[in-house]
């Protein structure tokens, strides 16, 4: 692999403020249409690109097909005084003087799904709010076809560059940005999707330093011999059952100015959990294939914080390793010790994101960061409690609502969530210094982070982002997520780090 050929190859982007002249080939012109009164046909939203005889066209067009204009519903419609092939109209819902970006953003995505084969889209949309556009194009467009012959390869997969319209100047940073957090998403999703067969931890950890080194970065890897002499007690006792061993990678990017701060970022990254001996049920066993949702985020987004050059240090620390049950595995009520010397009973190995993480969250503190951002698949309770689309946002009060927020502000959605002190005590032990797993069936979700609490330093603002259900869709496609990896949470990763670059 070539430095410029690493991760995933978006289309391009530019910015124009005018139409083409002449008719560009296998294009389309995406328009953002909305409902007016119930039941009436949908109406083009205000456009400088689209004169009154083109809106005429689009709009008997789309009454004489019975469209709606709802929110994310699309339409094409052939306008032959356009330059472009088809329009496809995509509805923002109701009219309204704003538009949340995430509207904005899921209507681009909802457009792009149904692009078919299209490679040029165009769209006035941008000009309401061009980074959302550009994101949820470029999102709603990815394709994953690595394990496909040509027999079955999407034939929808063909779009290669996006044009957006938009009548400010000087926005081409802005749409290249956007681009590049879409890129970072998209990079993030590849590795989600990649099935655990060819996604194991030392092939995680190969492509971690392939992405890491194109950026820029510094990259180390501790392979099963160093991990085991330094201690590495959790991610060496959940890694011993498979025969392919575990890993922890260290990717750094340094861009504080004086005073700049530090943050570090670690993500759970078990390439695929069965249970270990403590075996799931086979059904669904196959969405653990997402188990390294948090470990593909966190990769992707310290590459973006290089790409951006952001001036703060980024230190990001990811274990990887496979749960599987073996001869060779952790049983319930072994006893290992996380780096750093804390004693732990496994009396569940299915509980094993947080053994792996106590390691690289105690190996992080040692950086001395200012704020650690933790993400994991850590518990099914993340779904019972919030469902597949709300990431659970627990750790430092202050640090936490501030995740959240912006976490909500990129449309990710994550909830902030408390961590009650009276949880420690159904995590003793009766032989170690903590158990992995409570003997209650309440709060799991809060159960787990307070387990990882006990590893983080005094004084260091964290932040732990449980992504159970939201790092993988196994629903229908919805806004810009198809199905399989969604690439949560990195946009919040980058907001915050932004945020933080920004504001300290
Ligand atoms: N990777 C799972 C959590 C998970 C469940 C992610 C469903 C995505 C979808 C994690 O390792 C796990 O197995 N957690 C256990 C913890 C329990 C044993 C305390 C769980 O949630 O059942
Ligand atoms: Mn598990
Ligand atoms: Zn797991």
């Amino acid at each position: 692999m070539s430095p410029a050929n690493v991760g995933y190859q978006a289309p391009s982007v530019s910015v124009s403020s005018s139409l083409p002249k002449r008719k560009v080939d296998s294009s389309v012109l995406i328009v953002p249409v909305v409902n007016g009164d119930d039941n009436s046909a949908p109406k083009v939203l205000t456009s400088p690109f689209l004169d009154t005889k083109a809106v005429v066209e689009i709009e008997a067009a789309l009454e004489s097909l019975d469209a709606k204009g709802g929110a994310e519903q699309v339409t094409r419609v052939v306008v032959p005084s356009l330059p472009v092939s088809s329009v496809l109209a995509v509805g923002l819902g109701k009219q309204r003087d704003e538009y949340d970006a995430d509207v904005i953003r899921r209507a681009a995505g909802a457009a792009a799904r149904s692009l078919n084969g299209a490679e040029t889209a165009l769209t006035t949309l941008s000009d309401t709010d061009l980074s959302a556009t550009v994101e949820g194009l470029i999102l709603g467009a990815y394709r994953f076809a690595d394990f496909r012959s040509e027999k079955t390869a999407p034939k929808d997969a063909g779009l290669r560059t996006i044009t957006a319209l938009t009548s400010a100047k000087g926005q081409n940073d802005v749409a290249q940005r956007a681009a590049d957090i879409a890129t970072a998403v998209a990079t993030a999703r590849d590795l989600v999707n990649t099935p655990p067969s060819h996604l194991f931890p030392d092939e995680f950890a190969k492509r971690a330093k392939a992405l890491g080194e194109a950026a820029g970065l510094q990259v180390e890897i501790l392979d099963e011999k160093s991990l085991e002499k330094a201690g590495y007690g959790g991610i060496i006792g959940v890694g011993k059952g498979s025969s392919r061993p575990p890993r922890l990678v260290r990717l750094t990017h340094k861009g504080a100015k004086r005073k700049g701060k530090k943050v570090a970022l670690v993500g759970k990254g078990i390439t695929f959990d069965t249970g270990g001996i403590s075996i799931k049920p086979a059904a669904n066993m196959h969405h653990m294939t997402s188990d390294m949702g948090g470990a593909a985020a966190v990769v992707a987004t310290v590459v973006l914080a290089a790409k951006q050059k952001l001036p703060i240090d980024v230190i990001a620390t990811v274990p990887m390793a496979e749960n599987m049950p073996s001869a060779t595995a952790q049983r319930p009520g072994d006893v290992l010790t996380q780096y750093g010397g804390v004693t732990v009973e496994v009396l569940n190995t299915d509980a094993e994101g947080r053994l792996v993480l106590a390691d690289a969250i105690v190996r992080a503190g040692e950086d001395q960061p200012d704020y650690l951002i933790e993400t994991s698949t850590l518990t099914g309770a993340q779904t019972v409690a919030l469902g597949a689309r709300t990431p659970g946002v627990m750790g430092s009060d202050e640090f936490r609502d501030r995740v959240a927020d912006l976490s909500q502000r990129v449309g990710e959605n994550g909830w902030p969530m408390p961590l009650p002190e009276e949880l420690k005590e159904d995590l003793k032990s009766t032989v170690a210094d903590l158990a992995n797993v409570s003997g209650s069936r309440y709060a799991g979700m809060l159960v787990a982070g307070t387990y990882l609490r006990e590893f983080v330093p005094e004084g260091v603002q964290w932040a732990h982002i449980d992504i159970a259900g939201p790092a993988y869709n196994s629903g229908g496609p919805w806004g810009y997520t198809g199905k399989g990896g969604t690439g949560v949470p990195t946009r919040t990763m980058f907001a915050v780090l932004e945020d933080i670059a920004a504001n300290g």
